[in-house]
């Protein structure tokens, strides 16, 4: 029973109820319109006039949910009544919604809608226990972010959390299971999933891939709690394997369950040890998966400045201590960002690393890219036989001149090719090779292309040059076959 003094970490979490209450309720979220440009503007009106708004007169269901759940406020219990009911009130209290405190009723867990998707999860200042399920962090924004949206017939989210990828993902997908070792997010996971109204969403408590023994995914996703740290104490955060253990566990074990042409996309932290570089350990871990491998680089920090990154929020924990044991397992520095295996049977897989590029919203397409232009790249085979291909520059990529000096590392470079969507990714290119991209046009082979470039200019194209340029530029997608 709860009592006044019950905290919300207390709580029973949402999903230790009957179904019968859940459906009520999900009913009551479904009905409620959350996914409305007012429920949207409710939201700014409430959170400019009060950030805890405490009572309000005659509220309805839709400003209810967002007083309790999202901002969150307390309402009297009166004004509750009026909405829910005492029935309805009673199913809140049980599922581990809401909690009364003398004649208010406040939100034990939090609300929040991204990209129409509801989903719940522990308040950020609840005492955090190790069970605490963490609402969208910058990782899992970006891991939402940067996966590939295609329709698939079944997806895998490892370490679900509240939910939010498996959520994102039943939209494209047929079936998601979601797995998770804390039995407490499961519960959330599983709760947000029936108050979206989807069937289609299996979640499973158990390690990394265990609960999916025998399946096989066209989408996996996880982001795992990464990282690379002393403690133990939390299952988000802490993966309680020696260093970045479980990301290797989490990369092999996981392109054993991809399905051919199968993606895997994973948050990681790698560490660099004394005497190897920080990829050259990716690269063994992705060598023998019969996957191809793109790591998306996203920063390199000291020991001092991850734990100072780390370390903070964390009561009870110290910067020396972590830096401590950094030095003493030889990390000397840690790399972040993103992996995305493709399952592909071959004899020839690759793996290689770009610094990753601001991103304009949904970026999956940007990832999927890279992939099917080095497909592109290796079907051409040499640079004889691109000579006779057709090819053009992407509808979203754009040519600018380079409006200050070229950089040392690129004395060459003349101008600037970028994408306009997705990751916006660019790269210097000469003045050669801009002169020929500008000639790809009315379905000119390159050799002919190259002819008109040689033509205009009076000189002719350095075409090992030109080639070195063409290799990069298709591979990343700039330039694609011209149909
Ligand atoms: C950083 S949170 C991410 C949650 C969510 N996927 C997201 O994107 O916001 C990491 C999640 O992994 C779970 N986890 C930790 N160790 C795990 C393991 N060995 N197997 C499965 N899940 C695990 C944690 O309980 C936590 O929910």
């Amino acid at each position: 029973m709860l009592t006044s003094e019950s905290s919300p970490s207390d709580l029973a979490p949402p999903g230790f109820t009957s179904r019968e209450q859940e459906e009520r309720i999900s009913k009551n979220f479904l009905r409620a319109g959350l996914d409305t440009s007012r429920s949207v503007e409710l939201i700014k009106k409430l959170s400019g006039n009060n950030q805890s708004p405490s009572t309000d007169d005659s509220p309805d269901l839709l400003t209810l949910i967002i007083t309790l759940l999202v901002l969150p406020g307390q309402m009297n219990r009166s004004s509750v009544l009026d909405v829910l009911g005492a029935e309805g009130l009673d199913d809140w209290k049980s599922c581990g919604l809401v909690y009364e405190q003398e004649d208010t009723v406040r939100g034990a867990v939090k609300l929040y809608m991204y990209q129409g998707v509801l989903f719940f999860f522990d308040h950020a200042d609840s005492g955090r226990k190790k069970d605490h399920v963490i609402g969208m962090t910058q990782a899992s924004l970006t891991l939402a972010q940067l996966t590939i949206r295609d329709h698939v017939s079944c997806m895998l989210d490892i370490g679900t959390g509240s939910g939010i990828q498996g959520l994102l993902g039943a939209k494209h997908s047929d079936r998601v299971v979601a797995t998770d070792i804390n039995a407490r997010a499961i519960s959330f996971a599983d709760f947000s999933a029936r108050m979206n109204g989807l069937q289609n969403f299996d979640s499973r408590t158990g390690d990394l891939l265990e609960p999916v023994k025998d399946e096989s995914f066209d989408l996996i996703v996880s982001c795992p709690p990464f990282v690379i740290s002393p403690e133990n104490k939390y299952f988000y955060l802490d993966s309680g394997i020696y260093g970045d253990g479980l990301l290797e566990k989490l990369v092999t074990e996981s392109a054993l369950h991809l399905n051919e042409g199968g993606y895997c996309q994973i948050m990681c932290e790698v560490a660099q040890y004394e005497g190897t570089k920080w990829y050259q350990r990716v690269a063994e871990w992705v060598k023998d998966i019969d996957c191809d491998a793109w790591m998306l680089h996203r920063q390199t920090m000291s020991p001092a400045e991850h734990a100072r990154m780390w370390v903070k929020g964390r009561s009870n924990s110290s910067i020396d201590d972590w830096v401590n044991h950094y030095v003493e397992e030889g990390i000397e520095s840690i790399s972040s960002g993103m992996l995305t295996l493709r399952k592909r049977t071959a004899q020839n897989n690759w793996f290689t690393i770009h610094q990753i590029a601001h991103g304009d919203g949904q970026c999956g397409h940007s990832i999927k890219r890279r992939f099917e232009s080095i497909d592109y790249l290796n079907s051409i085979g040499s640079a004889q036989a691109l000579l006779s291909k057709r090819i053009c520059i992407a509808p979203d990529a754009g040519i600018s001149d380079l409006n200050q000096p070229a950089p040392d590392n690129a004395p060459e470079a003349k101008a600037t090719i970028r994408f306009t969507s997705g990751l916006l990714f660019s790269e210097l290119i000469s003045e050669s090779t801009e002169l020929f991209i500008r000639q790809c046009i009315e379905n000119r082979t390159v050799d002919e292309a190259i002819r008109h470039v040689e033509a205009a200019s009076a000189t002719p194209v350095d075409k090992n040059r030109l080639f070195n340029e063409l290799h990069k530029l298709i591979g990343m997608g700039f330039l694609i076959e011209s149909k």
